[in-house]
């Protein structure tokens, strides 16, 4: 009998070490939502990445929420994750979740999104956002001919510091174009009230993301589209460029524009090189993604991680200023994919198999 208690005891030990073990987290990571498969690539690139990791992660996703985000965090954080990878839902709302995190000795690495008015985010690994901006302002203005053609202009969420970076990059390229005539802006007053500004104040720029915003959402993108060419007379329409901040706002928009009998034909923006959006540019319904590599974003922000975990220097190229301190940052190009590169840029270099598509 002794025995007997005394292996139940000993196993009942194992279990109890099995369980904190097993339950200890290395890293974790956070993402938005699911319900984009922009993030839902992120998590895909995550694992595959992770799959042969000696290190223990878990991610989770907020759904948009910051509530969620919290209790995402907090969980992590009573898992014993020594780094954080996050990116916000809200950025501004964020910084009270990765102050919890910090003040519990973990180091935070913003992913993607900047986390603002906060000295609690130690690292941010990111892609040149205001380069994402200006490519798709370029690729408008390279497929404009003469004056006078109909621009209509959308945004993220103003929630998401990107949201501003992608428009003022756009902006940049956008504005002497508007000045000498090549464009008019046709569905943003507040656009039209700065466009004589070569840059814009925060305080501009919120004035017209608030007038244009998609709010990062299908939706909304839709609704806003069809309000703008209900508005707009017949002189507005014909062959028309579109700036579509991310790829699913660009499907909602695309598709919007296209139910119109009077616009024959449009040029649309887009990022993400979302999976729907390249058979979208293979149909020639969208016209161009800025493609941001995914799996070199993960490996960034995984080594730096590591590099953390194992007390190594971190690797930085830059910096970016939150409002609060200057986040040291670790920055990826992006490339633009078109209809005759999709070929070279996505299928040859692995990232999607051309099986998948028609
Ligand atoms: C990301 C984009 C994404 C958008 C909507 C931005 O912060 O940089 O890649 O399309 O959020 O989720």
């Amino acid at each position: 009998m002794k025995k007997l208690f005394a292996l139940m005891a000993a196993a009942l030990l194992v279990v109890t070490l099995a369980a904190c073990g097993g339950s200890s987290v290395d890293i974790g990571i956070v993402l938005p939502t699911n319900e984009e498969p922009r993030w839902v690539q992120d998590e895909t690139r995550f694992n595959e990445l992770l799959e042969d990791s000696e290190y223990n992660v878990e991610i989770l996703f907020s759904q948009g929420s910051t509530a969620t985000e919290r209790s995402n965090v907090e969980s992590l954080v009573n898992q014993g994750i020594d780094v954080l990878i996050i990116t916000a839902h809200d950025g501004t709302a964020a910084a009270a979740a990765v102050e919890f995190a910090k003040a519990e000795g973990v180091t935070v690495i913003a992913y993607d999104r900047l986390i603002t008015d906060t000295d609690a985010v130690d690292y941010y690994v990111t892609f040149d956002s205001i380069a994402v901006g200006e490519a798709q302002a370029q690729y408008l203005v390279d497929n404009a001919t003469g004056t006078g053609n109909p621009l209509y202009l959308y945004a993220g969420a103003a929630t998401d510091n990107n949201a501003f970076l992608f428009f003022e990059g756009a902006w940049n390229v956008l504005q002497p174009k508007i000045a000498d005539g090549t464009f008019y802006i046709v569905n943003s007053s507040e656009a039209r009230d700065v466009e004589d500004s070569a840059t814009l104040t925060r305080d501009q720029a919120s004035d017209v993301i608030g007038q244009i915003t998609t709010n990062w959402d299908f939706n909304t993108a839709l609704n806003l589209a069809s309000a703008n060419l209900t508005a707009a007379g017949s002189d507005d329409k014909g062959e028309v460029f579109i700036l579509a901040p991310n790829d699913g706002t660009a499907r909602s928009i695309a598709d919007t524009f296209a139910d119109d009998p009077e616009v024959t034909n449009y040029f649309v923006t887009g990022q993400d090189a979302e999976q729907a959006s390249i058979q979208y540019i293979l149909d020639g319904k969208q016209s161009m993604t800025v493609f941001k590599d995914v799996r070199i974003l993960v490996e960034d922000a995984i080594n730096m991680a590591v590099d953390v975990l194992d007390g190594n220097t971190v690797t930085t190229t830059g910096s970016y200023n939150n409002g609060v301190i200057d986040v040291p940052a670790l920055q990826t190009e992006v490339i633009v994919v078109e209809q005759n590169n999709v070929q070279a840029e996505i299928f040859d270099s692995g990232y999607y198999s051309e099986d998948d598509f028609e």
